[in-house]
């Protein structure tokens, strides 16, 4: 396989909005960023992924763009970006920009002039079709995916929010168009993309109702919108026209089709990796809030390796518990009430999967879930859609905040606890979104004053990952599940010529006795302190990375 600079890195994704602030307008910033990317380089991270900062009427937090050169004053100016981006470069972090280009603002220029006429020459940069909703389907955020517009009479088509509407990909002036914005940016000098929302760009289908499938009389877009054939075509063309021509690194955020690996992320690819969510949708049934699933190992293991097994030395992946649209994966996976163990251990057995690793902001810390009291006080547009959909099914206010409580976005979305002092150093004045106050222990600040912190066992991580002795194995080692129909234990080989690691992780608070036939020639890591190995006697949420033979 072709050696890449990203083969060994190790990512982390920030949230501008709930980083750091520097102007104490109550919201995070570019220099906010800047502030902290020593301590990101401490870390070991040397990749870094920002959600967001263009001009913005943030509607979705910045994945609503009406003008994709420009920073929004919110997070500071492109003066602030340069600087950022230089300093990031001098300590070896590569800046990567999320690429928003399913649709843009309705404020966006190009989406004002659209919408004047039905012979303006920008009409068709978008899908526009007469009359007022030509089928059934739902949009991601609640409500049809038409939007009527009485000016032309006729509606516009958003597969997210009204203020989201989706480009006509299918038109050459637009692709273009975005091509010669990706290379705008590659020109800047930046490490790549994280490519959003990129499996809907090709929509088809859109003269069909499909079957209902909730009380609002709706059905979801989602498949008539996502991987529609023909999408390989302009896939192709903007890894030809921009991505192929700079040396970086890209991620499409997209639930590609294991047989469709290659395709996607081979030598040939359109982007180097992708991020999956086969492991992460579990908790949900169709992606309602209200109708949760029970979390099952087996389930979980078995998705994961149907993400790992099609890996192969021309294919790459990323791997990750958690991003802005999720919640906390210790709330999520093991309780708030779990022990710091258990935190660990639930980042081992992520960590050392085939592909490059991302962590959250505040993930490294074991941030937890928010609880707000009530729906007035959340931010995120998907909680309050999942809200009102609730109350629409029949549920009461309180089992509504509780299926909102364990889903919403604002759970990674509110701001960073960085130390002791008011609203845990995020800002000096009140901040864009409530912080946590039920887990004031949790900061920066503490972590780093503890060894035994969550933190720098992450920190352990990542030098494992990228020791000079096993950089090779964990950046192009096979993955091989073992004790796969085990209900309790979730481990993995990772083989490199005549070396193997062996990763055991217990997700349960019980021993569990194994019966495995290994030499452990090393430990590199065990989250429980002085312990005695055995290989066969798992202590609760022991997790353990071995040299083995
Ligand atoms: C982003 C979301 C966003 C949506 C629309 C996604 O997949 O990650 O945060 O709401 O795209 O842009």
């Amino acid at each position: 396989m072709k050696k890449r600079w990203w083969h060994n890195s190790v990512a982390y994704q920030v949230y501008p909005k709930s980083f750091l602030d520097t102007n104490n307008d109550g919201i995070g910033d570019l220099r906010g960023i800047t502030e902290k990317l020593d301590y990101l380089h401490e870390l070991g991270i040397d990749v870094l992924w920002i959600s967001p900062f263009f001009k913005s009427p943030m509607k979705d937090n910045g994945y609503d763009i009406s003008d994709y050169k420009e920073i929004d004053p919110i997070f500071g100016t492109m003066r602030d970006f340069d600087e950022m981006l230089e300093k990031a470069n001098q300590l070896g972090i590569r800046i990567l920009v999320d690429l928003v280009v399913n649709h843009t603002s309705d404020e966006h220029d190009w989406f004002e002039e659209s919408r004047q006429s039905k012979d303006n020459p920008k009409r068709d940069w978008y899908i526009w079709k007469d009359g007022k909703q030509p089928n059934n389907w739902r949009s991601c955020f609640g409500g049809s995916v038409w939007e009527y517009d009485e000016k032309t009479d006729s509606s516009y088509f958003h597969y997210f929010h009204k203020g989201q509407p989706c480009l006509n990909w299918e038109n050459k002036e637009v692709r273009d168009t975005i091509f010669e914005m990706i290379n705008w940016w590659l020109d800047k000098g930046i490490g790549g993309f994280r490519v959003d929302a990129i499996e809907v760009i090709k929509k088809t289908r859109l003269d069909e109702n499909f079957e209902v499938d909730a009380a609002d009389g709706l059905a979801s877009a989602y498949p008539g919108c996502r991987l529609v054939k023909g999408i390989e075509l302009f896939l192709s063309e903007m890894a030809e026209k921009t991505f192929n021509q700079y040396d970086i690194m890209t991620i499409a955020e997209a639930d590609i089709r294991i047989e469709d690996q290659e395709l996607w992320t081979g030598p040939n690819g359109f982007f180097d990796m992708a991020f999956q969510f086969k492991s992460s949708k579990l908790d949900t049934e169709l992606g309602f809030w209200h109708r949760p699933r029970t979390f099952d190992l087996l389930e979980y293991k078995e998705a994961i390796a149907s993400e790992q097994y099609p890996l192969n030395d021309q294919t790459w992946a990323a791997v990750w518990l958690e991003n802005h649209d999720v919640p906390r994966s210790i709330t999520k996976y093991l309780g708030n009430d779990s022990p710091l163990e258990a935190h660990k251990m639930l980042g081992a057995s992520y960590f050392f999967l085939r592909g490059t690793p991302f962590i959250y902001q505040g993930q490294e810390i074991g941030m937890r879930n928010i609880r707000y009291s009530s729906i007035v006080q959340y931010d995120d547009i998907a909680s309050i859609d999942q809200y009102d959909r609730a109350i629409e099914e029949g549920y009461t206010n309180e089992q509504a905040l509780g299926f909102v409580y364990n889903r919403s976005r604002d759970n990674t979305r509110y701001p960073m606890q960085w130390d002791n002092s008011k609203n845990y150093g995020f800002s000096k004045t009140d901040p864009w979104l409530e912080i946590n106050t039920e887990f004031p222990e949790i900061t920066v600040e503490n972590a780093l004053k503890d060894q035994s912190s969550l933190l720098y066992f992450y920190k352990d991580m990542i030098s494992l990952r990228k020791s000079e002795e096993f950089k090779e194995l964990f950046s192009y080692g096979t993955f091989e599940m073992i004790l796969d129909k085990d209900p309790s234990i979730f481990a993995y080989l990772r083989i490199y010529d005549d070396k193997k690691v062996l990763v055991i992780n217990n997700f349960t608070d019980r021993l569990v006795l194994l019966n495995l036939d290994y030499k452990v020639n090393k430990v590199l890591l065990n989250n429980i302190e002085n312990d005695d190995i055995n290989i066969n006697e798992i202590r609760p949420y022991q997790s353990l990375v071995l040299d083995v033979e």
